[in-house]
């Protein structure tokens, strides 16, 4: 089955495509307060739920970047159904080959919840904080471990311990490469059901819709053994955060766009 048809279809219900609340994307864009002519790269966007809500808000430029056509599509929509003049185009292309126009001229670089595109947490960090301006915004989405994972869990996952870090450690990340960690939305165990369950809801709807698709057999398969295993390790074992951190105006030799 196509990877982003999958995907498409277990986030048809999801605004935001993270086990983060609507509430506390709010409060993120809030937090922000930027100025009309800040600029932002949102990479691995989704559906552009994050961008699109700057550009409301605050009438940013900005570029959304994701490898998901189905994404882009979305993004492309919502945009031109909110924000129709906004100053904000979507992109589909793997997030890994983005370069901004210039180095150190973002004010806001994220990437929420896809750190495997730059190879793990720290290297996302050490490719976004290139990107922004001195006091500019690093905001990453990131899953950590509550507890140590079961060894059935990790195999279930095809994860090793390694794969997250922890929420300190995740936090404290941003230290070493001029990063201020300047607040932090912890996801609760209801934004995580919520997340997870819209999956289960999302499939189960496709397949009462979609009897004779083909792919179906999979697309069940892989969710019945998703939800499998988030009950009965997932649920207690796996944290998600976002991270929003301010790059120290003393870390770069140019000034700010
Ligand atoms: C967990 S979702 C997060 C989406 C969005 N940031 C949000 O919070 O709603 C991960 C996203 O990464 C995108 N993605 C996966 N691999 C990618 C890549 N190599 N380059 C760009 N986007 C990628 C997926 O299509 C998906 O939209």
């Amino acid at each position: 089955m196509d990877t982003w048809k999958f995907y498409d279809i277990i986030h048809r219900e999801h605004v935001v495509c993270n086990p983060t609340s609507n509430d506390k994307l709010a409060r993120l864009v809030g937090l922000l307060r930027l100025p009309r002519e800040a600029r932002v790269a949102d990479i691995a966007c989704g559906k552009g739920e994050f961008l699109i809500r700057l550009a409301e808000a605050y009438g940013i430029r900005g570029i959304g970047i994701d490898i998901s056509p189905f994404c882009i599509a979305d993004a492309q929509r919502q945009l031109q159904r909110r924000a129709p003049g906004a100053e904000v185009v979507f992109r589909q292309m793997n997030g890994s080959d983005f370069r901004p126009q210039e180095p150190h001229r973002l004010t806001v670089a994220a990437c929420i919840g896809a750190s495997w595109v730059f190879g793990g947490h720290a290297e996302t960090l050490d490719a976004l904080a290139g990107m922004v301006a001195p006091g500019g915004w690093v905001i990453v989405g990131e899953p950590y471990w509550r507890q140590r994972p079961a060894e059935e869990y990790l195999a279930a996952l095809g994860a090793g311990p390694d794969s997250f870090g922890s929420h300190v450690g995740n936090a404290q990340a941003g230290e070493p490469r001029g990063l201020e960690l300047v607040h932090t939305f912890v996801s609760s165990q209801d934004d995580w059901d919520n997340y997870e369950g819209l999956q289960w809801y999302a499939a189960a709807e496709y397949a009462r819709c979609h009897p004779d698709d083909p792919d179906l057999p999979e697309l069940v398969a892989r969710v019945a053994k998703d939800k499998a295993m988030y009950l009965r390790w997932g649920r207690d074992t796996l944290g998600w955060a976002m991270y929003v951190f301010r790059h120290r105006p003393s870390q770069h030799a140019t000034s700010a766009a």
